[in-house]
């Protein structure tokens, strides 16, 4: 892990509310991998308190992007950086990472969930596995990753709960459509990982979780999710990527 200020190369808005930060890579660029996430702080004051977590959504030689929400005075500031400013970024951060064993890969992203499955998508097409995309949420206008995901090639299956773009339903009804010789990665709100942890016997599912975090390096245990053999685990120090059934949801 690494306590860096890095360069934004661009801050721009996806939709209303959803924006994209590229990042210059500095000298993590080489060690990111799907499922690392970053802790990352725009603003000097003490207010907001600490850095807030972001999943690195796609990374090349030189530079990594996160995709955002605001949804509160963390992120508002963030969207107020331009470009060529600097932020102070911990990176990577994250032990439980994507595994990209298997030759078949559905990603499910639920709301801004879907920022975390991204890069994993990237790398597993550049593999030459198979990969489905399954991207959901209340409604069309929540969708606000759908045209970065057209852009980068990606054949995505929507799904709406209001029936106003793509099928009407929740996204874990993709489920139904595969078989047991897929590899499910997910990410999303709690209720979500959890109707998909619920599904997920005979099948190997990898759930990237969320949790409010101080740290992000595993010293304050602010962060801990049950384990299903007893026991806590941190989710930014063993996660934040678990297997469906190591976890209690
Ligand atoms: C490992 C990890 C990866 C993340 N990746 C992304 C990402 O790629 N893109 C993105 O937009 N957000 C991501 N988040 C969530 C992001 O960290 C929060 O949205 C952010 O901290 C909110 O800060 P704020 O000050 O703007 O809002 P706050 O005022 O802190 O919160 C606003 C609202 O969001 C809820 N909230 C805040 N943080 C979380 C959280 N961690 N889990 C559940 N609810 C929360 C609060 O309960 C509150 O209702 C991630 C979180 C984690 C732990
Ligand atoms: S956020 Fe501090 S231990 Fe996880």
């Amino acid at each position: 892990m690494k306590d860096l200020q890095l360069k934004v190369l661009r801050n721009e808005p996806l939709s209303h509310n959803t924006w994209l930060m590229e990042l210059e890579g500095g000298p993590v660029v080489d060690l990111l991998k799907p499922g690392h996430f970053v802790m990352m702080r725009s603003w000097k004051s003490l207010d907001p308190l600490g850095r807030r977590a972001f999943a690195v959504a796609d990374a090349t030689e030189s530079s990594f992007t996160i995709m955002y929400q605001v949804v509160g005075r963390a992120t508002a500031l963030l969207s107020q950086v331009r470009e060529g400013e600097e932020v102070s970024v911990l990176a990577p951060l994250g032990k439980g990472l994507f595994s990209t064993e298997g030759d078949k890969h559905l990603l499910v992203g639920g709301g801004i969930g879907m920022a975390g499955l991204t890069f994993l998508g990237k790398k597993l097409i550049r593999m030459g596995k198979e990969v489905l995309v399954a991207y959901g949420a209340r409604t069309k206008r929540e969708l606000a990753l759908l045209h970065w995901l057209k852009r980068e090639g990606f054949e995505v299956l929507l799904y709406t709960e209001d029936g106003s773009e793509g099928k009407k339903g929740s996204v874990v009804d993709v489920l139904d459509y595969v078989d047991s010789t897929w590899t499910v990665h997910a990410c999303g709100p709690v209720g979500m990982l959890r109707a998909i942890k619920n599904r997920s016997a005979g099948r190997r599912v990898f759930l990237s979780l969320e949790a409010r975090m101080a740290c992000g390096w595993g010293v304050c245990l602010g962060c801990v999710v049950g384990k299903e053999k007893g026991g806590y685990a941190r989710v930014c120090y063993e996660g934040p990527v678990f297997e469906a059934s190591e976890v209690v949801l």
